[in-house]
């Protein structure tokens, strides 16, 4: 194992610090009623009926051209799934359960303000919008199929209209999560090409109207400087008819969408039929490197994964009411609020603000007002509630059959909770393990007939065939107790096709490291890297410890370690800025950074603060770090290397290890000082 990877592992490791915990089993209520009960499923998922397999998949959407060909692996490893078909992600959203569902909520709205009604969406009053939306963005804005656009928007029923609506078209939309900075859209417009940028006036969080107009001046910048000029704003306004923004509009770029729609009342739009491996939507993620990749999602294998999955893992009936309280944001939302539930005809609830407010009651009681029976969230808002309000389900009258984590590992203790309090002990669980590039869930049981493990994600879904390998590419007995760097053995039809504009990254970060043979056409020399470790049980169930690159997941959201650190190095003072996670008894883990200054500069709490705000700006409020330190000089290799492990070590008051090979060991027990006796 080099150095490098001795450090990797190392750090991917702090989430290991718990047993393996005793199996819960689905009660015979929910068996009863569940969507899948038929353990052959993982028969006729079986590697060797891969990739046919799937078409079961595909089935569940409306063709309007049947494909020829299950997986076209020609130009490997970009995947193309289900190639001669001809599909309209909106109208299967939408259009399609016209016939039978036209009445039926298809989203219903919770606003944060406790004084503002819920707003339903049925299927046909959505249909409505959709078409409307895609009239002003194919005849105003000139958007065409393959063309991009860049959302920036937050939890209010404009986002997924939008969405649908450039679906309907085949326009690629790229939504930044509301929460970051007008600098961190402006470069993902710019990566992407987009001309058009989509945002709002202001939305509620926290019991205030947040004014995200101010955010656009910094993304029009951000997007010229890197090459895109932006030649139209369309602003959606919280309370449409009334600006909610002290920005003013600037005539001729930026426009009211509430206005605009008028000219195109009762307006439909045919959904454009398009190729099942056309690109459906981007999605940017962190990796190693700072500049965020814009994942591309195709819609033919997309649509029918995330579908299948909300229907066997979600367990999503026609009469549920579900709620996945995740930000759309994110890729969750994009595959576990909109495109599965609304292609399956479900009724998915969106909550516009925190969870917490005005207190902790505050999702319990959205699930006694609407009915919720399935309940979507991540740890980090588990152990939030948990903290805040940890009696106030008992006070509401909800029943959930079923319940999600997703995006963090979950401590066995903190499973309990959700389990017996929220859960109210009848809920099942299912801990999904997925990832923004894999489209939908990798591993979980299946609800309906597997057993819970706590703090285990659970094993590989039906079609997804996981393994783990050493530093060699030699597979880890299943139940050795030994991690190591979690990969899967094939494509499935959820899997991202590339990175936007960046062929070769994709290839070197999924597959470098495991492909046998480049020129390769054959998808068995192509194992999918995840960048996770994971360790298999003896029952074949995988606990998923954590990144083994220099990604980290700040309650539940991915941010890279490279992202935070060149967003350091805008403020004058500072020489090298090195990132590490510490364990956060809420968040899972949170950022500490450590400063070293140019000469001629000294430490002060003016440096520290311009750190912060600099992060702030660059990338957004939730990349704000627990501490910074100004430190002397950082541990460094004798080539040069900052040590990033013995921060992280220092951090966590871990054992630093053997320092005696650095260049500067004594700076070592000087951090450590600074940090342990702060
Ligand atoms: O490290 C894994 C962790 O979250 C990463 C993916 O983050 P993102 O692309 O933002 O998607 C999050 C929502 C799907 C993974 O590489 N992760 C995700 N789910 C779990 C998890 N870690 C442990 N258990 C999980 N269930």
């Amino acid at each position: 194992m080099s150095e490098k990877d001795k450090d990797e592992v190392s750090e991917a490791q702090i989430a290991v610090h718990w047993q393996e915990e005793n199996y819960y089993h689905p009660s015979p209520q929910f068996s009863a009623q569940a969507n899948m009960t038929d353990p052959s499923i993982f028969e006729r998922f079986s590697l060797e009926n891969f990739p046919e397999c799937f078409k079961e998949y595909a089935d569940l959407l409306t063709w309007d051209q049947y494909w020829h060909t299950t997986l076209d692996t020609s130009d490997a490893p970009c995947w193309k799934w289900f190639v001669g078909g001809k599909i309209n992600a909106s109208y299967n959203c939408v259009d399609r359960h016209l016939k039978q569902h036209k009445n039926k909520a298809a989203i219903i709205y919770v606003p944060e303000p406790m004084d503002e009604p819920h707003v339903t969406l049925t299927y046909q009053a959505l249909y409505v919008r959709v078409n409307e939306m895609a009239a002003l963005l194919r005849d105003f804005a000139g958007l065409k199929a393959g063309d991009r656009v860049t959302l920036h928007l937050p939890m209010t029923p404009d986002l997924p209209v939008t969405m649908l609506a450039c679906a309907r078209l085949g326009v690629i939309h790229s939504e930044v999560f509301a929460g970051f900075s007008g600098k961190a859209c402006g470069e993902r417009a710019a990566d992407s090409g987009s001309n058009i940028l989509i945002t709002i006036d202001s939305y509620y969080r926290g019991g205030h109207l947040l004014d995200h107009q101010e955010k656009l001046a910094d993304s029009i910048k951000a997007s010229e400087a890197n090459g895109q000029k932006i030649d139209k704003v369309l602003v959606f306004r919280r309370y449409p008819g009334k600006h909610s923004s002290k920005i003013p509009m600037l005539e001729g770029r930026d426009y009211f969408i509430d206005e605009l729609l008028k000219d195109y009342q009762g307006k439909r739009v045919d959904p454009v039929s398009l190729p099942a491996e056309a690109p459906l939507f981007m999605m940017y993620t962190s990796g190693t490197t700072g500049k965020p990749k814009g994942c591309l999602h195709g819609i033919g294998g997309y649509l029918s994964y995330a579908t299948a999955t909300s229907k066997y893992v979600q367990d999503i009936h026609p009469e549920d009411v579900y709620w996945c309280m995740a930000d759309i944001g994110w890729i969750t939302g994009h595959s576990y609020i909109v495109y599965g539930p609304l292609a399956l005809a479900a009724s998915s609830v969106m909550y516009e603000g925190v969870p917490n407010y005005p207190d902790a009651g505050r999702p319990w009681k959205i699930a006694e007002e609407l009915d919720v029976n399935i309940f979507h969230t991540a740890p980090t808002t588990v152990r939030m509630l948990r903290k805040a309000g940890p009696d106030e389900p008992k006070k509401y009258n909800y029943h959930f059959k079923h319940m999600t984590t997703v995006g963090e590992p979950i401590e066995p203790q903190v499973w309990k909770w959700y389990h017996e309090v929220v859960g109210k002990g009848e809920a099942v669980i299912v801990d999904t393990y997925w990832q923004t590039e894999t489209g939908g869930f990798l591993c979980s049981t299946l609800p309906g007939f597997q057993a819970m493990k706590p703090g285990s994600a659970g094993p590989g879904m039906p079609g997804i065939h996981p393994v783990i390998f050493d530093e060699n590419g030699n597979e880890v007995e299943q139940g050795s107790g030994i991690a190591g760097n979690l990969c899967i053995k094939n494509p499935w039809p959820g899997v991202f096709q590339t990175i936007w504009g960046d062929r070769d990254r994709y290839v070197e970060n999924y597959f470098g490291k495991y492909c046998k043979n480049r020129d390769s056409k054959d998808w068995r020399d192509w194992p999918y890297f995840t960048g996770d470790a994971g360790m298999q049980a003896e029952d074949g169930y995988y606990r998923v410890l954590g990144r083994v690159d220099d990604v980290i997941n700040v309650a539940g959201h991915r941010l890279g370690t490279k992202e935070l650190e060149s967003a350091c190095m805008v403020v004058d003072a500072v020489a090298e800025a090195s990132v590490v996670p510490i364990s956060d008894e809420l968040k899972g883990t949170v950022p500490v950074i450590y400063i070293s200054l140019k000469p001629n500069f000294q430490a002060s709490t003016e440096i520290e603060q311009a750190i912060i705000r600099a992060i702030e700006s660059e990338i957004g409020k939730i990349a704000r770090p627990r501490h910074v330190y100004i430190v002397p000089d950082m541990p460094k290799t004798r080539s040069g290397k900052i040590m990033r492990r013995v921060l992280g070590s220092i951090s966590n008051r871990a054992d630093v290890g053997d320092i005696t090979t650095l260049a500067n060991p004594e700076v070592v027990e000087e951090i450590r000082k600074m940090v342990q006796e702060d």
